[in-house]
């Protein structure tokens, strides 16, 4: 049996239980898991040790591709093992209560990453399970795809305080945990959205707070030409799973907050492209933006899995030691 790297017993502890917008997370929980997702992407010896003998859920109710691959494949990686249980055809808290499936799963499981419509179900499982519960997307927020992006970043562009990030688009799930991480880590946000599609008032105040604290900045505007002077722009779906109704509309109001070779432009000649995936080629970006050196997103999904997978050892090991395995 191969040895267990000696820095998973010195993971330290997070500052948090359940990761469930993004919000929760300070700027030293953010370093020490970026540590262990970069010591992970290089492969050190002993990485199939880390979760070896634990269990993770994956509770969907919408579909994935990077989300689910990631933690499956990252949790086998670290010696673990993902169960998936596809919900897409009901609602967690419909066959029984979402208490009740909280305290069953705790039972079987380590921790419980959901993918939900409701965030207030995420909410509601943290609240009743005794063991860690990480929102893998809900209509809200998305704090692994942040976590993600802002590691991806610093590996690009360098130290991120004082990086300038522009999201441009819908002010949906992934605007809200992305705005929440990046101005906690110190940058200067802009947002770019039509009017009556910026991020929800609670989520801007938090972001203000956050951006007044860490030396950051955070603004919220409608002007596309706001992208001017970016270190990377951000956009995403302009229509999000369980909004389908609403597509039609949005592909006009969204129109002009294309991300395409003028917009880029306009942003700078060394401005990186971000977007979480799944894209809509020729709705919010186009071709040539994203299959252009500038744009990484492919290493934004690579790093999903090793992001998510320093989340859950903190989660899970940190504070072991060594005759814990025994
Ligand atoms: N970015 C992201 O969460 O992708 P999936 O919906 O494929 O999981
Ligand atoms: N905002 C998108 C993100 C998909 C990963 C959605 O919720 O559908």
């Amino acid at each position: 049996m191969p040895a267990i790297a000696p820095d998973i017993h010195s993971l330290s502890p997070l500052s948090f239980r359940d990761a469930l917008t993004g919000g929760e997370v300070t700027r030293e929980d953010a370093r020490a898991m970026f540590a262990t997702a970069a010591s992970f992407k290089r492969g050190p010896a002993g990485c199939r040790e880390v979760l070896r003998g634990r269990s993770v859920v994956l509770v969907f109710e919408k579909p994935s591709l990077r989300t689910r691959l990631s933690f499956e494949v990252g949790v086998a990686k670290l010696g673990g093992h993902a169960v998936y249980y596809g919900m897409t055809t009901e609602r967690i808290g419909e066959r029984e209560s979402v208490h009740d499936y909280a305290r069953n799963l705790e039972r079987w499981v380590d921790a419980i990453v959901a993918r939900t419509y409701s965030h207030e179900v995420i909410e509601q499982m943290a609240q009743f399970a005794r063991v860690p519960v990480i929102n893998a997307l809900s209509d809200e927020f998305h704090p692994c795809q942040a976590l993600a992006d802002l590691f991806t970043l610093q590996e690009h562009a360098g130290p991120l305080a004082g990086r300038r990030l522009a999201y441009i688009g819908d002010g949906n799930n992934v605007c809200c945990s992305l705005v929440l991480l990046a101005t906690t880590l110190g940058l200067r946000v802009t947002v770019i959205t039509p009017e009556g599609f910026e991020p929800p008032e609670e989520v801007r105040a938090l972001a203000s707070s956050a951006a007044a604290n860490s030396g950051g900045a955070f603004t919220v505007t409608s002007d596309p030409g706001a992208v001017r002077g970016s270190d990377a722009v951000y956009t995403d779906a302009w229509t999000s799973m369980g909004f389908e109704h609403e597509a039609q509309r949005r592909r006009r109001v969204f129109e002009p907050y294309q991300v395409n070779a003028q917009l880029m432009a306009t942003a700078g000649p060394d401005t990186l492209f971000m977007h979480c995936l799944p894209a809509h080629r020729g709705e919010e970006v186009t071709d040539e933006v994203i299959d252009s050196p500038r744009s990484i997103v492919f290493d934004q999904a690579e790093n999903r899995m090793h992001v998510q997978n320093a989340l859950l050892a903190h989660l899970l090991c940190a504070g072991e030691k060594p005759a814990d395995r025994r």
